[in-house]
């Protein structure tokens, strides 16, 4: 329940603005406050009396209307805000954001505010592939706005694709998700890696491996609902960004290795859950590489143990690792706690059409002077929250 927390909901021009009032009621049914703060091309689609009428506040829209800033000016707008939804945000409006235009009330709100800025955005599905559109996007979420969807399916233009703005329903849930959670790592700071890493071979081609993400998605939404601040630094997967969580993408291994370089200093847990390429071929091509000759030997280095870097730091987070093995699965699992000095590892046994890609796992977790539990097997999701519960009663007695 969101009781008593104050959301701005800015509404953009866009055709899905006739949802925005269902999301009003959504929130308000989680015990929200919502103030509607429409643009003018939001005008064009939905009037102003239905936010009011849903909300029960008069809907702002005008910088200059000098009654309603009388009544309560854009700063203490800005302020009064928990969190500013935008739903739906307009790629004119998230370029706007990107760079921090103030032309309006909703875009002045926006910049004057400390609270956390969150869009839901929809368009036409060219418009969302565009590059331009692209480029803000990351910009925004580089800047820390949480981009909540855009699902894909039917559009009101008659196209199918990525650009339909998230339900309602949905929506509010994944609003409800930002905002602080309370539980028993409120305050701390779990960063994890996940997904494959892409090593390129020449400028068409690249090296990667079967992992799917899903693993480390579930461990990352468990983090969160035991409270914790969490950054995913993730290689490319197709899957949803889990809500409140901060995701940073990366595809090779050295990029990986940089982006948990930035986070790790100030990170309470740090979880693996990535299959990191070991190798990555030393010389890539700087043009495409063309068949010419019968055989093709590609040279490969080593690329750097992220875990074994974050283990040997000092101080150091809890540090926990992942073991995919297809023999011997305890054996070589313990091999690696020890090796890369790890507090503890969650081993699984892989091949076979087992556990890549797939929705269920079986995880058994080891630990230093002999210490072994099995998880069991079931869902990733499941499994996850009891990774967690367990790495939380670890960590607390371990400080
Ligand atoms: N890992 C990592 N960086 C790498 C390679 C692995 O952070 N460059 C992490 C994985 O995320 C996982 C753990 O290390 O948590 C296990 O990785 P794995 O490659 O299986 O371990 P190795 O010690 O390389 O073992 P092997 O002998 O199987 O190659």
């Amino acid at each position: 329940m969101m009781n008593g927390k104050r959301i701005v909901l800015g509404v953009t021009g866009g055709i899905a603005a006739y949802k925005s009032p269902d999301l009003v009621r959504r929130l308000v049914e989680q015990g929200a406050e919502v103030q509607v703060v429409m643009t003018a091309g939001a005008r064009q689609f939905v009037t102003p009396m239905t936010f009011q009428a849903v909300s029960g506040r008069p809907v702002r829209s005008d910088l200059w209307d000098s009654a309603a800033e009388a009544a309560m000016g854009h700063i203490e707008l800005a302020r009064w805000a928990d969190l500013i939804l935008i739903a739906p945000a307009t790629a004119d409006f998230m370029a706007h954001l990107a760079h921090g235009l103030a032309d309006d009330l909703l875009a002045t709100v926006c910049l004057a505010s400390a609270a956390p800025v969150a869009v839901a955005p929809a368009m036409n599905r060219q418009m969302w592939a565009n590059e331009a559109t692209q480029a803000n996007v990351a910009l925004l979420r580089s800047r820390g706005v949480h981009v909540l969807g855009p699902d894909s399916g039917s559009q009101a233009c008659g196209e199918t694709g990525e650009g339909r703005m998230v339900e309602p329903l949905a929506l509010a849930a994944a609003a409800m998700a930002l905002f602080p959670v309370q539980g028993p790592l409120s305050g701390k700071r779990v960063l994890l890696t996940a997904g494959p890493t892409r090593e390129c071979i020449d400028p068409v081609r690249f090296i990667t491996n079967r992992s799917s993400g899903k693993m480390g998605y579930a461990v990352a939404q468990a983090a969160r609902e035991l409270g914790a601040e969490v950054v995913l630094v993730s290689g490319p997967v197709n899957l949803c960004t889990p809500p409140g969580i901060r995701r940073v993408d990366v595809e090779t291994a050295a990029q990986m290795h940089a982006a948990v370089q930035a986070e790790v200093a100030t990170a309470d847990i740090f979880i693996a859950t990535a299959a990191v390429a070991d190798y990555r071929p030393a010389n890539p091509a700087g043009l495409k590489i063309k068949k010419v000759s019968d055989s093709l030997e590609v040279h490969m280095e080593r690329t750097v143990d992220i875990l074994l870097a974050v283990a040997q730091r000092s101080p150091r987070p809890f540090v926990v690792g992942f073991a995919a093995e297809t023999n011997d699965v305890e054996m070589h699992a313990r091999a690696k706690l020890e090796r890369k000095n790890l507090d503890l590892i969650a081993a699984n046994e892989v091949g076979d059409c087992k556990v890549f890609d797939q929705d269920d796992n079986a995880l058994v977790l080891l630990w230093r002077d002999g210490g072994r539990l099995e998880l069991g097997a079931g869902s990733k999701a499941l499994l996850a929250r009891r990774l967690m519960a367990f790495i939380v009663g670890r960590y607390q007695a371990q400080r």
